[in-house]
C-alpha cells in the first residue's frame, strides 16, 4: 500500500525584513518580521508526501531531479514533525498506520515549483513551508498553524511566514529552545485586497551570496545590522502593524521602501560588502520614487530581497496598470535590457 497527501503553498514577501540569526542551528531570528503572502496561482510550490512500507529509505524530488536528504534543516523539519505524529485511518484505501509505525516508515517526496527556482525569488519560503505542511498532514500531526510554523522555520526562516495567507508577523521570541519563535497571522487575505503584486525579473541568475552565509557575515561585521535590530525594527514593526490595521497605503508604503533600502544597507556594511541589487534595481527604485513624488501620495511600494528582481506592491489595479506601463516604456521589451518578465499577481492566498 501507499498512504500520500498533496499541499500547496505560496511564497511570501517580507515588508519588514528578516536578516541576521542570533541561533544558526534553530533559525532564530534578531528581529521580528512582517510579509505579505502571494497568491498561489503565481508563486507556490505543490509537495506530495507518500508513505509506503516498500519504500527503503527517504528519498526526495525537487521539479523531478533528485535531490539530497543529507542536510540538517531537512532533518530537524522531518523529525520535529515525525516526532509529533498520530495514528492514521484511511479507511477508503484500508489503510492503518499507528503512532509508533512513523518512527520505522521511509518517506517519497516530489516538489514543483510553478516558476523557475534559480530566478532567485524566495522558493525556500514556499518549499519548506510546504514540506513541513504536507508530513504534518500525512502524518496526522495535531498541532495548530503557529506550531506547525516554528517547525517550518527550522527549515528556512522566512518559511515559517507562508503557512498562513495575508499579512503575517513571524515573532522572534525570546525562549533559547526557540518555541515562542513562530508566526502569527496580523490579517486575513480579505482584509486589504486591492492591494497588487508585480515582480519584474531583473535577473534570473542564481544569486552569489545566499541568504544564509551572507547574514552571518553580517551578524559577525555590521554595526548598523545591531542599531537596526534593537532600535529601527521594533518601530517598524508596530508602525506597519498600524498601517496594515487601517489600511493606510501612505504608511505602508514609506515603511516597505524604508526597510528595503536598510536591508540593502546593513548588506553593504557587511564586511566584505554584498551586493543583492545591480543597476536596474536602482533604476526600478528611481522610477517608483519619481512617480510617488509627482503624484503626491505613494502609488506603488517596492521591495527586494537577497538578489536584484523588484516585488513591487501596487494601490491598487489602476496603480499597477499605469506602473507596468511605466516599465516597459523604460524597459521595452526586446530591446537591450535584462528586465525580462512581470509577474502580475493578487496579493495573497
Ligand atoms: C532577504 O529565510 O532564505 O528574504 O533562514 O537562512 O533559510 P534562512 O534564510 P531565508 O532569508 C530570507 C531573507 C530575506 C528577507 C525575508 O524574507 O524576511
Amino acid at each position: 500500500w501507499v498512504h500520500m497527501v498533496t499541499a500547496q503553498t505560496p511564497t511570501n514577501i517580507a515588508v519588514i525584513k528578516y536578516w541576521g540569526k542570533r541561533d544558526e542551528t534553530l533559525i532564530l531570528p534578531v528581529n521580528d518580521s512582517i510579509s505579505v503572502t502571494l497568491d498561489p496561482d503565481h508563486l507556490c510550490t505543490t509537495t506530495t508526501v507518500a508513505v509506503s512500507p516498500s519504500f527503503d529509505r527517504d528519498r526526495m524530488w525537487l521539479n523531478g531531479k533528485e535531490i539530497s536528504l543529507s542536510g540538517g534543516r531537512f532533518q530537524s523539519c522531518l523529525r520535529e514533525v515525525r516526532s509529533r505524529a498520530s495514528d492514521v485511518e484511511d479507511e477508503e484505501n484500508g489503510i492503518k498506520i499507528a503512532k509508533k509505525d512513523w518512527e520505522k516508515l521511509h518517506l517519497h517526496i516530489a516538489s514543483y515549483n510553478n516558476f523557475p527556482t534559480a530566478a532567485g525569488l524566495a522558493s525556500s519560503a514556499a518549499g519548506l513551508a510546504c514540506l513541513v505542511f504536507s508530513l504534518a498532514k500525512l502524518m496526522n500531526v495535531k498541532e495548530d498553524q503557529s506550531k506547525l510554523s516554528a517547525i517550518a522555520r527550522q527549515g528556512s526562516g522566512s518559511a515559517c511566514r507562508s503557512l498562513y495567507g495575508g499579512f503575517v508577523k513571524w515573532i522572534m521570541g525570546k525562549d533559547e529552545d526557540g518555541r515562542d519563535s513562530l508566526a502569527v497571522q496580523l490579517a486575513d487575505e480579505k482584509h486589504w485586497d486591492d492591494l497588487v503584486i508585480i515582480i519584474a525579473v531583473v535577473s534570473s541568475r542564481q544569486k552569489e551570496t545566499s541568504s544564509t552565509s551572507g547574514m552571518r557575515e553580517t551578524v559577525e561585521t555590521s554595526l548598523l545590522l545591531k542599531h537596526r535590530a534593537k532600535e529601527i525594527v521594533p518601530k517598524r514593526i508596530l508602525k506597519m502593524e498600524e498601517a496594515i490595521k487601517n489600511r493606510d497605503f501612505t504608511s505602508f508604503a514609506q515603511l516597505t521602501c524604508a526597510d528595503s533600502n536598510q536591508f540593502h544597507a546593513v548588506c553593504l556594511d557587511t564586511t566584505p560588502p554584498i551586493f543583492y541589487m545591480n543597476d536596474t534595481s536602482h533604476r526600478i527604485i528611481s522610477i517608483v520614487e519619481k512617480w510617488n513624488r509627482s503624484e503626491g501620495t505613494p502609488q506603488v511600494a517596492y521591495t527586494f530581497d537577497a538578489g536584484p528582481n523588484a516585488v513591487m506592491i501596487a494601490h491598487d489595479r489602476k496603480a499597477a496598470t499605469l506602473l507596468l506601463q511605466r516599465l516597459l516604456f523604460y524597459f521595452p521589451p526586446n530591446s537591450d535590457t535584462d528586465l525580462n518578465n512581470y509577474i502580475l499577481g493578487d496579493k495573497s492566498i
